[in-house]
């Protein structure tokens, strides 16, 4: 049934498609807009990137053929934000929108490949500055692009999109979908707050949500592992040694030992194993930790508390080790303390080792564009909208509990006005996962599941899931069939190929859970198998 939608375009939608030119695609625009360029894409041809995106600088390549267009759209004060759009030949009848990066400004054409592939008529905002993920200077003392990157370009961007697919392929759009994955995370569940009338469904990734506590805590859990010179430093050449002991620990309570860390939360981790001997004279060799350095690891563990005694954020989850890039370096990454110079403007002078609890204060009171994310999507909720979240336990840059954080607020503000938020919201976790992709080395957990920015780590030409192209193993199909179709997923099957790569056969697959079930091993038949397991409440 799904397939017959999904073809269903093939025939019938993309036939009275009009000449892929700049003057028709502007046609469709009100005089806001103007069209940068729009120019055909042959069969597996390559896009060349305009030089100059700084954010997303990789040319998609293998392309379906396609009508490739850009377009600039004036905004507030004297702003404008661009979009960039793929009108694939094959249409689907569909509208898919990707999301961005950190602060990355740029169109995300990279990205937009896979949904082609599919084919989603596709857009990306470059959310009306140009900037690499990194780097947030661009941001200071300018409001109207911080709101542009806080929410305007999106909906924009969405806005002036769908008026071009509409009329570019002369036929009404028939659902109208989003993945985004870290900020694109923020800006998915950003539009189910404000703009509720943009998207059928909203796959939202390792959600970047709020970010007036997310940057100020990036900066004050590096602070705990720093200067470098503290006796209570953690070296990162340690950060496998803990890896290693917190695998130990915690694999096997979680009842399977797999490698994979599946329940950190209900893990008790005693870190003393960790103590060194009194004989050692450098612990680095001995891959010991000190009672000093304990304590610092401790504190990665441990919730941020403010003033007042008030929750602050969460803590990074037992397992996130090896993707401990924010406790690397001789300071925070860039993430943390451009966002309180440029963002709330204390300026480049800035040092980050004046962090202290009057910043957070600030970045509530100001919430710069208001980019975070606030819990009552009830909008979204009555006209039927859908979202599918989900979030790496190993992910070492956006702690996993700020996921359920934010899914439990929303059933604490929605349920006592009688809104189920199962209907329309679900949580997955993906054990073993870090930041939207990928997995360690020797964790080998099953992570893939065509989420947002997963395709291209898998390969060049790769969308959804080889060799399992149906809802129950593709996170955006299931997203289509709940949409589409009534069919809400309870779990989604992750996948790991050998090596991450889909010439290659599976290593794993594994249901991941909705929220807060959790897979659990029936005691029979093969581990590796997703049939071997169910998904269970603990309690
Ligand atoms: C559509 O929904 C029906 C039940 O309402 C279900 O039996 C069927 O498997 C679903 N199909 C798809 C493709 O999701
Ligand atoms: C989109 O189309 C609507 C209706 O045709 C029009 O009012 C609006 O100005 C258009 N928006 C843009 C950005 O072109
Ligand atoms: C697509 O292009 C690649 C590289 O140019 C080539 O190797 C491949 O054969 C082409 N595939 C098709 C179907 O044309
Ligand atoms: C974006 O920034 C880069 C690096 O600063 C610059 O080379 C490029 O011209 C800029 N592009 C645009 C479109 O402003
Ligand atoms: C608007 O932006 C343009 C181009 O950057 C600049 O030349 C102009 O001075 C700006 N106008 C105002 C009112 O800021
Ligand atoms: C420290 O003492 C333990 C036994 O108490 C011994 O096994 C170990 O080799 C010693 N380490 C060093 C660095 O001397
Ligand atoms: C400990 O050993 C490491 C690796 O050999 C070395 O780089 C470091 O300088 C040593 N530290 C001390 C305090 O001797
Ligand atoms: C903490 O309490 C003091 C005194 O009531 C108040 O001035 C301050 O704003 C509070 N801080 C926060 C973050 O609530
Ligand atoms: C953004 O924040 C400002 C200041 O708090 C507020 O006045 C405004 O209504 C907000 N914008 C939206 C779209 O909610
Ligand atoms: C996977 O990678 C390992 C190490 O590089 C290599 O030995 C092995 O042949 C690869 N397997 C496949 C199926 O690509």
């Amino acid at each position: 049934m799904l397939g017959l939608l999904l073809t269903y375009g093939a025939l019938c939608g993309a036939a009275n498609a009009l000449e892929c030119s700049s003057s028709v695609i502007q046609s469709a625009l009100s005089s806001s807009a103007s069209v940068n360029f729009a120019y055909p894409v042959e069969a597996n041809e390559t896009f060349q990137v305009p030089r100059g995106d700084t954010g997303y600088p990789t040319n998609p390549v293998g392309l379906p053929a396609l009508c490739a267009v850009s377009v600039q759209v004036q905004s507030v004060g004297n702003t404008t934000f661009g979009f960039g759009l793929f009108l694939p030949s094959d249409w689907n009848g569909r509208f898919l929108a990707v999301g961005n990066g950190g602060f990355a400004g740029g169109i995300n054409w990279i990205d937009m490949a896979p949904g082609s592939r599919y084919g989603f008529a596709t857009m990306s905002t470059d959310t009306g500055h140009n900037s690499s993920s990194f780097d947030g200077t661009w941001a200071y003392n300018q409001p109207e692009k911080v709101e542009n990157w806080g929410h305007l370009a999106m909906h924009g961007s969405v806005v002036a999109a769908k008026n071009i697919t509409a009329s570019f392929y002369q036929k009404e759009i028939s659902y109208n979908y989003y993945s985004g994955c870290s900020t694109g995370g923020r800006q998915g569940l950003k539009e189910a707050e404000y703009y509720p009338e943009d998207f059928d469904g909203i796959l939202a990734g390792a959600p970047a949500w709020w970010t007036s506590h997310l940057q100020p805590w990036t900066t004050k859990v590096a602070l705990y592992n720093l200067p470098l010179s503290a006796d209570y430093h953690i070296p990162s050449t340690l950060f496998p040694t803990i890896a290693a002991e917190v695998q130990k620990q915690c694999d096997p309570q979680d009842g399977l030992k797999d490698n994979i860390v599946s329940d950190p939360q209900g893990c008790n981790f005693r870190p003393e194993e960790l103590l060194c001997a009194s004989n050692v004279t450098n612990t680095t060799t001995s891959g010991c930790l000190t009672s000093p350095q304990l304590d610092t690891l401790n504190k990665f563990y441990t919730d941020s508390i403010g003033e007042n005694q008030t929750f602050a954020f969460t803590h990074l989850y037992l397992g996130s080790e090896p993707q401990w890039l924010l406790l690397s370096e001789d300071k925070p990454i860039p993430l943390g303390p451009d966002y309180i110079k440029y963002f709330l403007g204390l300026g480049p002078d800035w040092n980050f080792y004046d962090y202290n609890e009057d910043i957070q204060r600030l970045a509530d009171e100001l919430d710069p564009g208001n980019a975070t994310v606030g819990f009552d999507l009830s909008a979204y909720h009555a006209k039927g909208g859908k979202i599918l979240s989900y979030h790496g336990m190993a992910d070492g840059l956006i702690p996993a509990g700020s996921s359920p954080y934010y899914y439990n607020h929303v059933i604490c503000t929605l349920q006592p006005r009688g809104i189920s938020v199962d209907e329309f919201y679900r949580f997955f976790f993906v054990p073993g996962m870090q930041h939207c992709a990928g997995t360690a080395a020797n964790v080998n957990a099953p992570w893939y599941f065509a989420g947002a920015n997963q395709a291209i780590d898998l390969g060049d030409t790769v969308y959804g899931v080889p060799g399992f192209r149906d809802e129950k193993h593709d996170a955006l199909l299931a997203m289509v069939a709940w949409v589409e179709n009534g069919t809400a997923p309870e779990h989604i099957i992750g996948t790991k190929y050998v090596n991450d790569t889909t010439q290659a056969e599976v290593l794993r697959q594994r249901p991941l859970c909705m929220y807060p079930k959790q897979a659990k091993y029936t005691g029979n038949g093969d581990v590796d198998e997703a049939s071997s397991w169910k998904c269970e409440l603990l309690y």
